[in-house]
């Protein structure tokens, strides 16, 4: 076992991460909500937040995402200080964010899903016709990459099972090629085999470069099986750091609980 003293990051030499967020603290009126948290998402690396409910994991993904500000500690995306004050901001930087609720329509087609409120209209019927046509393609195209070419583009959202809809969720938030993919618990709500296949998504993503951080109570399963590394959570602050092929999911939760101090295998 070996111990490191850099909870929130990696020691291994990678170069710059994407995202290096350090020491951050977040207040909500008298709620100290963030005390401290720091973590790191190199490219192709699948990172695990985990904690108990309320550890603030959210609340970190949420200031990644622009979402929420917060009062001190440094953000860098790329090494540099990042400006972020809003959530297109975070968009401009290549950061994307799929959230529980998925955000999808589910009276709309995954074509119209996947263009929501960003659609490039044309002038008139026929320009609006073409439009439509170039969407498809591309969407087609997403799909493909994503090995998801057999999906149907034009049945309504709402006709989907869950890992369908996670999928097409997660479609939506690659479509404009970003480089860090945030998942609020992408199984949650799925069956083993739904979740296997979202697994694969994820790290056939991982493979070209993207960094993804998940945010995940699956321990036993997901969690261990299918990320690279787990940032434990503890009232605001990290409590641990583990490779996840290191770890077993008793030993994550004991760290999760407080049972673990110190113990800490990112090195
Ligand atoms: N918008 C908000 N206003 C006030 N307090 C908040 C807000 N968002 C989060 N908090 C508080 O901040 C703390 C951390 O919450 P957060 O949602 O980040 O936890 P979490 O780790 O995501 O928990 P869970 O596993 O339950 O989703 C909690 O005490 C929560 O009540
Ligand atoms: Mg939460």
């Amino acid at each position: 076992m070996s111990v490191s003293n850099n909870p929130g990051g990696s020691s291994q030499k990678r170069g710059v991460p994407l995202i290096s967020m350090r020491n951050i603290q977040k207040s909500f009126g008298s709620v100290h909500a963030l005390r401290g948290a720091s973590v790191d998402v190199h490219a192709g690396e699948i990172v695990a937040l985990v904690g108990d409910n309320g550890a603030g994991k959210s609340t970190l993904v949420k200031v990644m995402a622009g979402v929420h500000g917060f009062d001190s500690g440094d953000y860098e995306i790329d090494g540099v200080p990042a400006k972020i004050n809003n959530p297109s901001d975070a968009t401009a930087y290549g950061i994307q964010t799929v959230y529980q609720d998925l955000s999808l329509c589910n009276n709309l087609d995954a074509v119209q899903n996947l263009f929501l409120g960003r659609e490039m209209t044309g002038s008139g019927w026929f320009g609006r016709r073409i439009k439509r046509a170039e969407c498809e393609v591309r969407a087609r195209e997403v799909m493909t990459r994503m090995r998801l070419g057999n999906l149907s583009l034009t049945r309504p959202v709402g006709a989907m099972s869950g890992g369908q809809r996670q999928n097409i969720a997660i479609a939506r938030s690659i479509l404009w090629t970003p480089k860090v993919v945030i998942l609020d618990e992408p199984t949650a709500a799925l069956s083993h085999s739904a979740a296997e296949q979202v697994s694969s998504l994820i790290r056939s993503l991982a493979d070209e470069g993207l960094g993804i951080v998940i945010v995940s109570h699956d321990i036993h399963h997901f969690v261990v099986n299918s990320t690279d590394r787990i940032e434990v959570m503890r009232l605001g602050a990290n409590a641990a750091s583990f490779r996840s092929k290191d770890v077993t999911g008793e030993q994550v939760v004991n760290a999760m609980v407080g049972g673990n101090e110190g113990v800490n295998l990112a090195g």
